[in-house]
């Protein structure tokens, strides 16, 4: 006897129309704000799998285009974002990592309540190197009067944000996001183009196995820096020793620790004496999502979501992942943060 298995195929336009059920007065602008960010990253997907194709075929071509320069990926794939969600009516305006001020929405276009903030494409370097990049966004609420966004609706503090994702262009594509009910993954099924959920309350183990940070930096670190890795890894005998593992996108290595256990570090060092990454394009989003999953995000002194920001592109130190390794970082810096940010 044939033995038939049912197995339910979720997409994501279904799985966020179910999410949006459980807040009785959504409107449906957040759900768009979702579907339509879920294009945009199918629309990325492609440009980043056919990338060192394009070079190929564009090589001939920019001998014959005069003045045409051939544009980074990291250009496009903000074009693209762009370009994809400005027309929706949902939104008030945006953020990118890639542009210096606030992304008007163009006044031929209807503005809605919401504003979005994102990284376009990170860890780009590693782009020609055939290595996963990713795209890391964020929704909040309109907070200010008047149609325009303005600069206090992008500086509010992570913990109002009522969306965050980020979409991994790895061997397959994957989206992750929360609405505040849990983050859920997608993988990208391409031979239908449609993203299917397959990662549904992604749970991230309370002690990680991978520690991920770029050790180069280790002469500029602090005192209480350096003594936090040899703790990570059990150099200091009081617990296992963690596997370094350090891929250089920060997407990526995030997601690894997110399915597997572990912690991302980029510490404030003596040439980034505020830290790399930034606070509200790749922080705050990915903090939202690692809290979800029960996991933690600080600056080494403070929750990651609590603090306020006072500029666009601001950066911070970043320790994320699993809860107790997040938590080794807070006892063992904690101290020493508070006296560099005079809190
Ligand atoms: P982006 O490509 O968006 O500028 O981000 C790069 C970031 C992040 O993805 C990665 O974790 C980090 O830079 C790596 O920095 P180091 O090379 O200093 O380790
Ligand atoms: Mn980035
Ligand atoms: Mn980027």
């Amino acid at each position: 006897m044939v033995k038939h298995t049912a197995t339910s195929v979720v997409t994501i336009e279904r799985f966020i129309i179910e999410q949006e059920r459980l807040y009785p007065h959504a409107t449906g602008d957040l759900s768009a704000i979702l579907y339509d960010l879920g294009v945009a990253a199918k629309m990325i997907a492609n440009k980043v799998r056919s990338a060192g194709l394009a070079d190929i075929l564009g090589s001939a071509e920019k001998e014959n285009i005069q003045g045409e320069v051939q544009q980074k990926l990291d250009i496009i794939a903000n074009e693209i974002i762009v370009k994809a969600m400005d027309h929706g009516g949902r939104l008030c305006g945006m953020g990118s990592e890639e542009e210096e001020d606030m992304i008007h929405i163009p006044d031929r276009f209807k503005r809605g309540k919401y504003v979005l903030l994102f990284d376009p494409l990170d860890g780009s370097s590693n782009i020609d190197v055939n290595v996963p990049v990713g795209t890391i966004f964020s929704v909040l609420h309109k907070v200010s009067e008047g149609e325009r966004a303005v600069l206090a609706d992008m500086l509010q503090p992570g913990y109002e944000q009522v969306a965050a994702g980020y979409v991994i262009y790895g061997a397959s594509t994957m989206l992750v996001y929360t609405t505040g009910q849990g983050a859920h993954g997608f993988t990208l099924d391409p031979s239908i183009g449609e993203f299917l959920l397959s990662h549904p309350h992604i749970r991230i183990p309370e002690t990680g196995r991978y520690l991920s940070v770029n050790d180069s930096y280790s002469q500029m670190w602090n005192e209480p820096t350096r003594a936090l890795m040899r703790y990570y890894r059990g150099l200091d005998g009081t617990r296992e020793a963690m596997s370094v593992r350090y891929v250089g996108s920060l997407v990526a290595d995030f997601h690894r620790n997110l399915l597997g256990g572990g912690l991302f570090a980029y510490p404030a060092n003596t040439s980034n004496p505020q830290g790399k990454l930034r606070l509200q394009y790749e922080a705050n989003p990915l903090a939202f999502i690692v809290e979800q999953a029960g996991g933690a995000a600080t600056d080494g002194h403070r929750r990651i979501v609590d603090l306020k920001p006072t500029s666009l592109h601001q950066r911070t130190p970043l320790f994320i992942g699993s809860l107790h390794d997040v938590e080794a970082a807070k006892r063992i810096l904690g101290d020493s943060v508070a006296e560099e940010v005079g809190a």
